[in-house]
């Protein structure tokens, strides 16, 4: 796990590096490699995150907003989009102004509480720029008595993934399996967890990944690219 001078310091980076990105006018899918994998990335949490409709959502690092429009369209009660830089979210609330946008980060306990609480948490390509460990600890309580969080994040026991870490320095900290496993035995109120692996497969023709089956232990049978997982309360 990060300490803390690698936590704060992280933030700072990635505010930067995400503020260049923003005011160079990125393309819809960010860093991802392209817009098919955006999409089932996309398609991945909203599948672990069970039903929308009725539910209030909350998406954190929310980018240019299509997760958040997605589960408004989902016909959830209310969607609240977060993320740490202020060029997008106010580009957010001028295109869509039924959803609720914030500026603020995930590591902020007191920006966190001022939300509210949620039946679906979403962190979609975002626990690699924080300390993940204290983020998912915040984040759990608040999660209403029935919640889910559902996450997608690299997977760091992945070859390509550590060739990205190491460019990063330190600064892209993405979990393993069996870490993100022994945080979530440590939660209080889990009444299930589960845990799959994506990985690219070699005919991307129809979609870039291979969703493997779902696992509550953590250990996946082979170091996939993304880690896919859904860790629900009890009601
Ligand atoms: C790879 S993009 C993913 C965006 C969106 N979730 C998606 O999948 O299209 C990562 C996003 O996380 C945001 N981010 C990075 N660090 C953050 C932090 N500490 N708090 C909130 N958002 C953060 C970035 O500004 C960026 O919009």
């Amino acid at each position: 796990m990060a300490d803390t001078t690698v936590g704060s310091n992280q933030q700072e980076w990635w505010t930067e590096y995400y503020s260049r990105m923003y005011s160079a006018a990125p393309t819809a899918w960010l860093d991802l490699s392209n817009e098919e994998v955006q999409a089932q990335i996309f398609a991945v949490a909203i599948e672990a995150a069970g039903a929308i409709e009725g539910r209030r959502c909350l998406d954190v690092g929310c980018g240019h907003g299509q997760l958040s429009t997605g589960l408004a369209g989902l016909r959830a009660i209310q969607v609240v989009g977060v993320d740490i830089i202020p060029e997008t979210i106010i580009s957010c609330r001028e295109k869509y102004p039924h959803i609720r946008w914030e500026c603020g980060g995930p590591s902020d306990q007191v920006f966190v509480e001022s939300l509210g609480t949620f039946d679906r948490i979403f962190l979609v390509e975002v626990l690699q720029y924080v300390d993940w460990e204290s983020t998912l600890r915040t984040l759990w309580d608040s999660v209403r008595p029935g919640g889910r969080i559902v996450a997608v994040v690299p997977n760091k026991d992945n070859a390509i993934v550590q060739n990205t870490m190491a460019r990063f320095h330190g600064m892209y900290l993405p979990p393993s399996p069996s870490e993100l496993a022994a945080l979530v035995a440590s939660l209080p109120d889990v009444d299930f967890r589960a845990f799959r692996g994506i990985d690219f497969q070699q005919d991307q023709r129809l979609v870039p990944y291979l969703a493997s089956p779902w696992v509550t232990t953590g250990e996946l049978h082979k170091p996939a690219n993304r880690l896919n997982f859904a860790i629900k309360k009890e009601s």
